[in-house]
């Protein structure tokens, strides 16, 4: 998340990208020469393989809106998905090198402009990936930017950024952006489903998530959430649970600034839902692919 120095998420690794790219607000051309047939058939072969997942896993928003990304045999032109996008909800997806700095991400946001990294995963990284890449970022994120809920909570999440960050709150912010959009599940009449584009974009955690014994399943309160520390590295063992997106972007239309000074006060939760001790967590990323 934060840049020079930055603090790319708790990688050790600095982020593979090449930031000489880009320009002052860390957007860059898709490099579409750059994509070699070995890319287009990576991004071909990941979008099959969690397609045929989808069913009964993912909210039926994502599968909607999923055909809207275009042709899945390649690596999509972010033109050809903005000419589809912009009329939908007002928003575009802009390349990026990679992970940026979070207040140059929550100015993206808060301009209905969505980050998307360019370069793909090599076949090594097929079934994970440290840092997002394309396939997290578009077949994760993009296709609920088309739902109208979703994009409003998306920009009013990068103004709220904007706002954490004058008050040194984005620890806290960041949480609920990890427990929402990242790994967020909804109930619907069929069962639980994902809507969190770092589930949808994992063969494994789709399954993890609304399936095994093993997690817990919280109903989201946005206390909880920014109580609560995370993985990066694993699958998760607490998810936050909603029950409509509407739910999620009314829950959150309070200024939080009056929370932020009254969760500094409080113990945290560790990442399995046990109370964690007073210690400050690391600074947290924004992304898992
Ligand atoms: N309501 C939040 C604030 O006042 C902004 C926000 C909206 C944050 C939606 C996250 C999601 O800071
Ligand atoms: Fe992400």
């Amino acid at each position: 998340m934060g840049q020079a120095p930055v603090v790319y998420g708790q990688s050790e690794r600095p982020p593979r990208g090449d930031y000489s790219r880009a320009a002052g607000d860390y957007t860059c051309a898709q490099d579409y020469a750059a994509y070699t047939e070995t890319d287009h058939d990576t991004y071909r072969r990941l979008h099959a393989r969690q397609s045929a997942l989808l069913p009964g896993r993912a909210c039926a928003e994502f599968i909607a809106a999923l055909p809207s990304l275009g042709a899945h045999d390649r690596i999509p032109r972010f033109e050809d998905i903005n000419a589809r996008l912009m009329p939908a909800t007002g928003w575009q997806i802009v390349a990026v090198p990679g992970l940026i700095p979070e207040l140059a991400f929550f100015e993206l946001l808060a301009a209905r402009r969505f980050p998307v990294t360019d370069w793909i995963r090599t076949p090594a990284e097929f079934d994970y990936i440290v840092e997002p890449d394309i396939f997290h970022d578009l077949f994760g994120h993009v296709p609920l930017l088309f739902n109208p809920v979703l994009a409003d909570y998306v920009q009013r999440y990068g103004q709220g950024g904007i706002k954490a960050h004058g008050l040194g709150a984005c620890e806290l912010l960041a949480r609920l952006y990890w427990y929402t959009i990242e790994f967020g599940l909804i109930r619907e009449a069929g069962g639980l489903r994902a809507y969190g584009a770092g589930i949808l974009s994992s063969g494994g955690e789709l399954v993890h998530s609304v399936e095994s014994p093993l997690p817990q399943r919280v109903p989201l309160t946005v206390e909880r959430a920014m109580r609560s520390r995370y993985k990066i590295d694993s699958y998760q063992q607490t998810y936050f649970v909603i029950d409509s997106l509407q739910q999620l972007f009314d829950m959150t239309a309070g200024d939080f600034a009056p929370l932020y000074a009254q969760l500094r006060e409080l113990p945290e939760f560790a990442a399995d839902g046990g109370l964690a001790s007073a210690t400050p967590a690391a600074p947290a990323p924004r992304n898992r692919a």
